[in-house]
């Protein structure tokens, strides 16, 4: 079993449900009692982590291979076949093989994990994840020595993907991990959002979330993992080079060749509505900071 990740912000399936639900109610009534005014746009608002509704998170999302508006991926995504599902494993592991997405979750914990969710563009959600931590699946799959980095790729069908028709990417979208920040607790393949399946705009049926990088490290509908010893090609990172790192870390001092990444505007009206600072490592420094002790953070962005 993978170390397992215990701040406050995971659900570990040691408590009862009914608990979690509870908490949940109280945040929400919390807000609602302090009321918007209270609340001013300040890290304290990032803090109260309050779940987007499921209708934002499932409305507005990027998933190109369906188009290249926010509404594309809810209005054409059904077109995508999610069942049956394999996913190949190979590469530098003592178990290679196409295993079929229930073999995948089989023995699985699913957890759910409450996470902030930062895209590049400078918009963020914060969205309550159902999944199992990637360590888990590696650990299964056991990865050989010399392995050094995790390659990730999404399915490429150009009958059910009516976005892959332009040549926005090159086709499939692929994503890459170091060994390290793959096997991080943090990290989580997930396999539904507020306990249901993933719907399909977010991923279905099961796709990564790197919680401290921007959200197009978080790669959906996943067909391909291999292990390997050299840096992974990485879709974003491929395509423009000097805008998208391989890293792409949320860093709030290091900004985007076009806009700042200083803050972010969180979806959804109301209480958390307006701009608020961004964190570095999206709010996660204290879990993941050491992964890159002595790096220049300006040079790997
Ligand atoms: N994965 C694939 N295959 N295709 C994509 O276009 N978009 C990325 C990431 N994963 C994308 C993808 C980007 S830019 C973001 S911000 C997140 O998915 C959005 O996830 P969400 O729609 O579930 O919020």
């Amino acid at each position: 079993m993978a170390r397992r990740y215990t701040s406050d912000l995971s659900w570990k399936d040691v408590t009862p449900k009914s608990v979690f639900l509870n908490r949940r109610q109280i945040l929400a009534g919390s807000a609602a009692m302090f009321g918007a005014g209270l609340f001013a746009a300040d890290a304290q608002a990032q803090e109260a982590l309050v779940p987007n509704s499921f209708e934002d998170i499932t409305s507005y999302n990027n998933y190109y291979e369906f188009g290249t508006r926010k509404e594309d991926p809810a209005r054409f995504a059904h077109m995508l076949t999610t069942q049956p599902w394999s996913i190949v494993i190979d590469g530098m592991v003592d178990n290679p093989g196409t295993y079929s997405f229930e073999q995948i979750v089989e023995g699985m914990t699913i957890e759910e994990r409450i996470y902030r969710f930062r895209c590049v563009e400078a918009w963020s959600m914060v969205i309550p994840w159902n999944g199992f931590e990637l360590a888990d699946l590696l650990d299964r799959v056991g990865v050989q020595e010399g392995a050094r980095y995790v390659a990730f790729e999404t399915a490429f069908r150009p009958n059910e993907m009516p976005g892959v028709r332009l040549p926005v990417l090159d086709w499939p979208y692929r994503e890459g991990l170091r060994l390290d920040e793959a096997m991080h607790p943090l990290t989580i393949l997930a396999t539904g959002l507020y306990g249901d399946a993933m719907p399909n705009q977010n991923g279905a049926p099961i796709r990564l979330v790197v919680p401290w990088k921007y959200g197009f490290k978080s790669i959906k509908s996943i067909v391909r993992i291999t292990l390997t010893d050299t840096e992974p090609y990485a879709s974003w990172n491929a395509a423009q080079p000097n805008e998208y790192g391989f890293y792409s870390n949320v860093n709030p001092n290091v900004d985007h060749p076009r806009w700042s990444q200083a803050t972010e505007r969180r979806i959804g009206g109301g209480l958390f509505a307006g701009r608020i600072p961004t964190l570095m490592f999206n709010g996660y420094e204290t879990e993941v900071a050491s992964l890159y002790e002595g790096m220049d953070l300006a040079a790997f962005f």
